[in-house]
């Protein structure tokens, strides 16, 4: 089905309303040219999703999510739930009509409602089937719908990703090499360290990110070359690295691994023999750290996301400076800091919310759209398999 180019705001309404319905309306807040209208704010909990109206500008709240798939106004569903809600959420979106906007990652396994410990008790090959099947149950229901899915993983729009990339596109490169990482201090969330709340550990938490990035990057030079290319295979290794910590020793790192791992490095092997190395640690103190360096036939391109050398500051106090924000995941402002500049821009959540709606509004192809999403999801589970079970997990499609 054929969409015409919208002649009227795109309606949004928005599910979720915890701290990711922050980054998306701070992306919504910087969209320019496509007028659009932020509707409603759905939260089971209504006081933070009066927060995120009052911040935003939504025109009203709602604690049902059924009630507000039913507003024939709404164009787009912005899915900000937790992971488990992702799939179920998109589906009865798009039967009611809606495009969807979802958060990364696509989906995980879970378990039984309220089985604990699942990451130890669960053989991974089962997750990556069920994950499998619970994402072709999508597929399923995006075809021949005539909605779109629009994958909202802000690495692939995170502002020195796009340069490379328009680099690669133009120079027809072959990149034979790509690391990414985003690592960081661990989580101030109580349930990242538990499999059911989170489908994994750091991996599907924050590794999901330069993953996709890379497997964009990769896109980008397989049209530019005329180029099909697909992943042949997956090798990793996860751990839990602080249960060596005792108590005082743990102090300073807020990862509390309970079924889950603390530290991930996936290998992707593609069609065409080259590799991308995906890393990401729940025990990197400094600051969280975000970047995909690019190796290639004729360049070299570090994309340093976060920390960057925009702004260094130093300070010996930190007073006047409780509202100022420098950088995340750093507790104290003293000494010498790469202050974080314009994140919302430089990490791509005002770019995935500007082609989101563009997608919407101009009947156009996002760049990080349902393949993406369930690639990465694919190759996190991949990924496990090949961890519990030592052997490279070959990819037939
Ligand atoms: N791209 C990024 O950098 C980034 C950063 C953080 C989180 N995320 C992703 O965003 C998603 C949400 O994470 P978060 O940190 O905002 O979590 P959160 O717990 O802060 O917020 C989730 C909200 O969903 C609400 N909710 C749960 N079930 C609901 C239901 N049935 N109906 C309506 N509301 C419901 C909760 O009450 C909560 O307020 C996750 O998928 C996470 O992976 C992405």
């Amino acid at each position: 089905m054929m969409m015409e180019t919208m002649n009227r705001p795109v309606v949004i309404g928005t599910v979720g309303a915890g701290y990711a319905a922050h980054l998306h309306g701070n992306g919504y807040r910087r969209v320019s040219g496509v007028p659009f209208r932020l509707k409603t704010v759905c939260d089971v909990k209504t006081d933070l999703a009066e927060q995120i109206k009052e911040a935003y500008g939504y025109e009203k709240v709602t604690d049902d999510f059924e009630e507000m798939l039913a507003d024939p106004e709404i164009d787009v569903i912005d899915i900000v739930t937790p992971p488990f809600l992702h799939i179920p959420m998109a589906i009865r979106a798009i039967q009611a009509g809606k495009h969807v906007i979802c958060e990364k990652p696509l989906t995980g396994y879970f378990g039984r409602p309220g089985e604990e410990n699942v990451g130890r008790t669960t053989k991974k090959s089962v997750m990556y089937a069920e994950c499998v099947k619970q994402m072709d149950e999508l597929r399923e229901a995006l075809t021949h719908s005539g909605r779109k899915f629009l994958y909202a993983e802000n690495f692939v729009y995170a502002t020195p990703v796009r340069k490379a990339a328009e680099i690669i596109r133009a120079k027809k490169s072959k990149i034979l090499f790509m690391k990414g990482e985003e690592s960081l201090k661990g989580s101030s969330s109580p349930v990242a360290g538990k499999w059911n709340k989170t489908g994994g550990g750091i991996l599907v938490r924050t590794g999901t990110h330069p993953l996709s990035g890379m497997l964009w990057l990769k896109q980008q030079e397989a049209v530019a070359r005329g180029e099909e290319i697909s992943v042949r295979s997956v090798t990793a290794d996860v751990g839990v690295t602080t249960a060596c910590l005792n108590a005082y020793e743990h102090r300073h790192i807020a990862a509390r691994p309970e079924d889950v791992e603390d530290y991930a490095a996936v290998t992707v092997t593609f069609s065409d023999g080259t590799k991308c190395l995906t890393i990401a640690s729940d025990t990197v103190l400094g600051g969280s750290k975000n970047y995909i360096e690019v190796y290639a036939n004729d360049n070299a391109l570090i994309c340093n996301i976060t920390p960057n050398d925009l702004l260094n500051t130093y300070f010996l106090d930190e007073d006047g400076l409780d509202d100022v924000y420098i950088s995340e995941m750093l507790p104290r402002k003293l000494g010498w800091n790469k202050a974080f500049v314009n994140d919302e821009i430089i990490r791509g959540y005002m770019g995935e919310m500007q082609d989101f709606l563009e997608t919407i509004a101009f009947d156009r192809t996002p760049s990080s759209g349902f393949d993406i999403a369930y690639q990465t999801t694919k190759i996190m589970y991949a990924a496990y398999v090949s961890a519990e079970e030592g052997r490279r997990v070959n990819f037939t499609g």
